[in-house]
């Protein structure tokens, strides 16, 4: 007997090769706009590579037992409903670490040395004019990290040989030799940067507020390899362009793809597209828990990497 399992968007070819041959795979390329399905009571199984994933779609399937989230972050998916319909839903958690971590380092590093303005400088032939003024080194400096996942302990040892002094800010004081800050604002008062690694969704919209962003101020700048919802961006852009923040390197948005031009204007700022897991590495070994996480639970009766809110539900 074949198992029906739909994709919302199309998989990368990875995933569809690595799913077992009695899985069949049925693709939404389109979950945002009105789509049919034959025989909706059939499918069992949720490959989202959509981001969003709402309670009317865990209703249109009534049968469904497991949502396999492409992505360590799961905000965009109605946990709730999920959970009240007893579905397991799973995520990426933990091969991504090394590669976002890398890549937050990447931002601060190109931020305190202003990488991309020394590029454009040689590119216009502005060199034959004179040298880019002097940056500002990392070594030594206090850097506070929000967010202490996985993650941001990645990124804590990273900085550790870069005599960085590391605080952190989060839901509680863990076990670690790093500063725990309860005051994000008195936090960022004392940090030369700011690194945002905690996860989206309602407990954290908007935690960066104009104060914090203030309390940062203006030889001090903002990371955010989050997720957009947990800055104020009105707040930040109005901070960048009165100059009462240095500098910002920005991995995430608001509203993304879209990024407001004033931001695109900013010579102080550093913008890339969502990018921060984005090596072959890593996102081969994400499509790879996709699929697994799809085989495990239909095969072995319990899938690998539930979300801490559906551990409970994964006898392994
Ligand atoms: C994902 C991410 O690759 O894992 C996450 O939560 O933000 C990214 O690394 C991206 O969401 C694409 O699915």
């Amino acid at each position: 007997m074949t198992i029906r399992v739909l994709a919302l968007r199309q998989p990368p070819p990875p995933v569809v090769t690595a799913l077992p041959k009695d899985i069949t795979l049925e693709v939404i390329d389109d979950p945002s706009a009105d789509w049919q399905i034959d025989r909706p009571e059939d499918i069992r199984g949720v490959i989202n590579f959509a981001g969003a994933l709402s309670a009317d779609v865990m209703d249109r399937l009534p049968n469904l037992e497991i949502i396999s989230h492409m992505g360590v972050g799961y905000d965009g998916v109605d946990v709730q409903a999920a959970r009240a319909r007893g579905i397991v839903i799973t995520h990426t958690r933990d091969v991504l670490n090394a590669d976002v971590a890398n890549f937050a380092f990447l931002m601060l590093l190109a931020a305190s040395r202003e990488y991309v303005r020394q590029d454009r400088h040689v590119r216009s032939g502005a060199w034959e004019s004179g040298q880019t003024p002097l940056t500002w080194s990392i070594e030594g400096q206090t850097v506070g990290i929000v967010g202490l996942g996985r993650i941001g302990r990645n990124l804590a040892k990273k900085l550790e040989a870069f005599n960085v002094t590391v605080l952190y800010h989060g839901r509680s004081r863990q076990d670690v030799a790093y500063e725990f800050c309860a005051d994000l604002e008195e936090m960022a008062r004392r940090c030369r940067a700011l690194v945002l690694l905690l996860p989206g969704g309602s407990d954290t919209d908007g935690l960066i507020t104009a104060s914090v962003i203030d309390a940062l101020g203006p030889e001090s700048g903002l990371i955010n390899a989050a997720r957009g919802s947990v800055v104020d961006q009105a707040a930040l852009i109005a901070a960048l362009e009165a100059g009462r923040l240095g500098w910002a390197a920005l991995d995430v948005f608001e509203d993304e793809p879209h990024v407001p031009q004033s931001l695109r204007d900013m010579q102080n700022v550093l913008l890339s597209p969502h990018a921060a897991s984005a090596t072959r590495e890593t996102r081969g070994a994400m499509f790879a828990l996709v699929a697994e996480n799809i085989r495990a639970h239909f095969h072995d009766g319990a899938a690998v990497t539930p979300i801490p809110e559906c551990a409970d539900m994964v006898q392994r």
